[in-house]
């Protein structure tokens, strides 16, 4: 069933304002009302301001022909409703409509959001690590966003299919296998290393040594390359090796995604490979509409949308002279499988900026060959760089890449040190588990919190506060109020709607009400960090509120009210940043 979700104040003010404009002139029927919070009052609507041009009239005169079409008596939401400015309107909404709207809210385990996404199928594309190869800070961001979005697309009711377009196939595997062929004694397999070791860290050296014999031994370098045909021709002998190597690294990718708290299975890889008994009939349909020509003996797509330098025509490679298909042939059957097959609504590709070009081609050559249509979207959710302290690309001290385990083993140790001089008498498995989650909640939170598209420093030290715009704080928050919420025993709270709200609780109100727009709009513009600033933003007004009303201490129904805030303010930070992909522990 599709869940309606519970109108916000602003929602229903935006109703009934733009009813009020269309009775007052017909031609602005449906014009957007413009409303939205407000410092002077509720909230402000500043519609005749906008469209009062349009149709040849004083803004103030619209404004006030708006307020005599109102009828606010008969208004549950509205309190009034003042012109102000040069046409604007302030907008107060009835003590009775704050409360109305925590109860409601409170009493629906959606927190009142609706599942406007039902019946659309995303496909959310991210992680993408390559087998064989160790998870490295690169991988950190796609993966975070990534999930993040699955998430908040899927909160809303679509069906959303996470694909892990791994990595797993290329010439560079038949040198793999070749040397582990030659070399039976070394170890790789999980169960044959060490705890600090991981077996895709064990295979990246040994194609590291395999590329060294690769090139230092012309014997061995013509057996690789027999052995990548084998691994293409199929043999059996071949691809059993290949397969392994693929299940073990999955392995240490998941260990990864469990300690990350990140939805990915195993069920969720569908790697490179899986699209190589597809990539000639997309060759052949592309040459059909004439999309892919030759060139130099390669079969190339030209871009009628981007050029490059210098006028130069840009492209992507459908087939190389050899007659091998790489990483652009392999997207473009992916795209063709997934709006196809699967029926895709929108398609969401969580990539580093770098192969923005690469995607606006995949899509222009999707919608030139009719797999992408009117009826569905493809959108490149691009991010910038992880920077290290000093502003240039995250390295090592020795100028390695970082790798992510040690990324995250150096963010939960730097946590806990934290947590325990904030609470110096946990226990120590306690002290482990809050520096575990705060440690990832920290790193997450960093990335996610920061505009997608930009770059951005990796801070532990930043990351890991209980104060300003962090993770743990938010998570601290939450905990708190948890506390509070304990003490106060009986989970069952009324709401008297009859109680004149205190500022603060009103303000704490009118935040909670504005959960779902910012959900609503994560998923519109694949944007976290807006998420990240609605809940920083509630977690203030809830400071604001515990500062100036005593809950536990309150006498009824003035009790009761407080309790409904704080358990809807706990419940709501829990699911932000489950949304997030953070956990929100009840203590801390
Ligand atoms: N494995 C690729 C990389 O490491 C990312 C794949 C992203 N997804 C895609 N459909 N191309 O850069």
């Amino acid at each position: 069933v599709h869940h309606q979700g519970v109108p916000s104040l602003l929602e229903r003010i935006a109703t009934t304002m733009s009813g009020a404009i269309g009775r007052v002139r017909a031609d602005l029927a449906g014009a957007d009302p413009v409303v939205r919070r407000s410092e002077r009052a509720d909230f402000q609507c500043n519609a005749p301001l906008a469209l009062a041009k349009r149709v040849g009239v004083k803004p103030r005169d619209l404004a006030a022909d708006v307020v005599a079409r109102l009828d606010l008596d008969a208004d549950p939401v509205l309190a009034s409703v003042e012109p102000s400015g040069p046409g604007f309107l302030n907008v107060t909404v009835t003590d009775r409509a704050v409360w109305a709207q925590v109860a409601a809210r409170l009493a629906d385990p959606r927190l009142g959001v609706g599942e406007p996404e039902l019946g659309r199928k995303v496909v959310v594309d991210y992680s993408a690590p390559n087998i064989a190869k160790e998870m490295h800070v690169g991988h950190l961001r796609t993966t975070i966003i990534g999930d993040s979005l699955a998430r908040v697309i899927g909160f809303l009711g679509a069906d959303v299919l996470r694909q892990n377009h791994l990595g797993d196939f290329g010439t560079q595997f038949g040198m793999l296998i070749q040397y582990l062929d030659e070399h039976p004694d070394a170890a790789w397999h999980q169960d044959e290393l060490g705890a600090g070791t991981s077996a895709v860290s064990a295979l990246d050296g040994l194609y590291r040594a395999a590329r060294a014999e690769f090139d230092a031994d012309a014997g061995f370098a013509d057996r690789a390359r027999s052995r990548v045909v084998a691994l293409q021709s199929g043999d059996p002998a071949t691809v059993a090796v290949w397969q392994d190597i693929v299940a073990e690294s999955e392995r240490s990718f998941t260990a990864i995604y469990d300690r990350l708290g990140v939805l990915l299975t195993p069920e969720d890889s569908v790697g490179e490979s899986f699209y190589n008994p597809m990539l000639a009939d997309t060759v052949e349909e592309l040459v059909e509409a004439g999309l892919a020509v030759e060139s130099d003996g390669a079969l190339v797509f030209y871009s009628q949308e981007v050029t490059g330098p210098e006028g130069r025509p840009v492209t992507l490679m459908v087939r190389k002279r050899d007659g091998g298909y790489g990483y652009d042939t392999t997207d473009l059957a992916t795209i063709r499988y997934r709006l196809r097959e699967l029926k895709a609504t929108r398609l969401v590709y969580v990539t580093d900026s770098r192969q923005a070009l690469h995607f606006q081609l995949v899509f222009e050559a999707a919608r030139r060959a009719g797999w992408l249509t009117d009826g569905a979207g493809a959108e490149h959710a691009a991010y910038g760089t992880i920077l290290g302290p000093d502003g240039t690309p995250f390295k090592t001290r020795s100028g390695g890449t970082v790798r992510l385990m040690d990324l995250l083993d150096d963010a939960v140790s730097r946590a806990r040190a934290v947590v325990e001089e904030k609470n110096p008498d946990l226990d120590p498995a306690e002290l482990d588990r809050i520096a575990e989650s705060a440690g990832i909640a920290a790193v997450k939170y960093a990335d996610l919190s920061t505009s997608r598209v930009k770059d951005y420093a990796f801070d532990v030290d930043r990351m890991v506060s209980f104060t300003g715009n962090t993770g743990v704080y938010l998570q601290y928050a939450h905990a708190r109020i948890s506390s509070i919420l304990r003490l106060a025993g009986d989970p069952d709270v009324t709401v008297d709607p009859t109680v004149a709200p205190h500022p603060a609780e009103r303000e704490l109100a009118l935040v909670l009400d504005g959960f779902g727009a910012v959900v609503t709009e994560v998923a519109a513009t694949l944007e976290p960090h807006r998420l990240c600033g609605y809940l920083y933003e509630l977690a203030r007004a809830y400071t604001a509120f515990y500062d100036h009303c005593p809950v536990l201490k309150a006498d009824e129904p003035v009790r009761g009210n407080r309790l409904a805030l704080c358990r809807l303010t706990a419940r709501t930070l829990g699911h932000g940043l489950g949304l997030l992909g953070i956990t929100a522990p009840e203590r801390m």
